[in-house]
C-alpha cells in the first residue's frame, strides 16, 4: 500500500489572513528570522506564537537579551496575554543567564556558553519553541573573531535543538539588510520582515505597520507586504 504522505506540521504565526496563504503557518523545526525596526512587533509577534502554542501544551523559552522579564510581560499583558496564563513560557532575562553562564567558569565566551546553556534548558524543561531577542544584543556581548563562521556554527547548533527557533534581528527603519551580517538571511529557513513605512494621511504623515514573509523554505507563497492591523489581543493582514 502506498505510504501516505502527511502534511508538514505547521506553527501558526496567529495573525489572521496570513496563515491561511501560508497553508496554515511556519513549518515546525525552521529556524525563522524576525527582522524590523523598532516598534514594529518583533518581539509581540513573536512572543504571541510562543504564548499560544505554550497554551496548547508546548515547552517554550524566550531569551530576553535586552528588555527585562517583567517589562515583556506587562507589554504582553496590555496585548492581552495575561500573565497568569503565561506560565508555559520560560522567559529568561539576560541578567539571569548571565549569571548561569558565568557559573560554568570559563571565560566569558558567549556563545560558547549559551550553546551549552541552551542545551541544558532543553533537558531541564524542553524546548519546542525557543526566542532569542535579539541576535544583535548577543552580538554586542559576544566579540567575536570570525562572525561569519560563529555565527553559522551558532545557528547549525540551534537547528540540533530541534525547535522552531525565531531570532529577532534589529533593523533601521529604512535599511534593506535583514540581518547584521548577512549571513544570518541565508542561513534562515524562513524570513518575516516586519516594516515601518510613512504614509501621508491628509494634512500629516503617520506611520504604517506591514508585515511579508520573504522568505520560507519549502513553501510557495506570496512575496508582498501586507498592512498589520493590531487591534488589542488581534493581529490581522488586510489583503484583496
Ligand atoms: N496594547 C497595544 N495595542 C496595540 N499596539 C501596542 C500595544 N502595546 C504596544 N503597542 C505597540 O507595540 C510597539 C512595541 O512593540 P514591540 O516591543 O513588540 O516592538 P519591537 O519591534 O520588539 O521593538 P524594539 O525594537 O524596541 O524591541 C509599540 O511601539 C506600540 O506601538
Ligand atoms: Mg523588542
Amino acid at each position: 500500500m502506498a505510504e501516505e504522505v502527511l502534511p508538514e506540521a505547521r506553527i501558526p504565526t496567529y495573525v489572521e489572513g496570513l496563515d491561511e496563504r501560508l497553508g496554515g503557518g511556519i513549518p515546525k523545526g525552521h529556524v525563522v528570522l524576525v527582522s524590523g525596526p523598532p516598534g514594529s512587533l518583533k518581539s509581540s509577534f513573536v512572543y504571541r506564537i510562543l504564548f499560544r502554542e505554550a497554551l496548547k501544551g508546548s515547552s517554550a523559552l524566550y531569551l530576553s537579551m535586552e528588555q527585562s522579564r517583567a517589562s515583556l510581560v506587562s507589554q504582553m499583558a496590555s496585548l492581552g496575554m495575561d500573565p497568569g496564563k503565561g506560565k508555559g513560557v520560560h522567559v529568561i532575562d539576560v541578567r539571569a543567564l548571565r549569571r548561569e553562564i558565568e557559573e560554568i567558569r570559563e571565560a566569558p565566551r558567549w556563545l560558547l556558553g549559551l550553546r551549552r546553556q541552551l542545551v541544558r534548558y532543553k533537558e531541564e524543561m524542553g524546548c519546542d519553541l525557543l526566542a532569542l531577542d535579539s541576535l544583535d544584543a548577543l552580538y554586542a556581548l559576544a566579540p567575536m573573531e570570525n562572525p561569519r563562521n560563529e555565527i553559522f556554527q551558532f545557528i547549525e547548533e540551534i537547528r540540533d535543538l530541534n525547535a522552531t527557533a525565531f531570532l529577532v534581528s534589529e533593523m533601521e527603519r529604512d535599511g534593506v539588510r535583514l540581518a547584521k551580517h548577512g549571513v544570518e538571511e541565508f542561513l534562515a529557513d524562513t524570513i518575516v520582515h516586519l516594516r515601518l513605512r510613512e504614509i501621508d494621511a491628509g494634512m500629516g504623515t503617520s506611520v504604517r505597520r506591514y508585515i511579508s514573509v520573504v522568505k520560507m523554505r519549502g513553501v510557495n507563497h506570496d512575496l508582498d507586504y501586507f498592512p498589520l492591523l493590531v487591534d488589542g489581543n488581534s493581529f490581522e493582514i488586510v489583503s484583496e
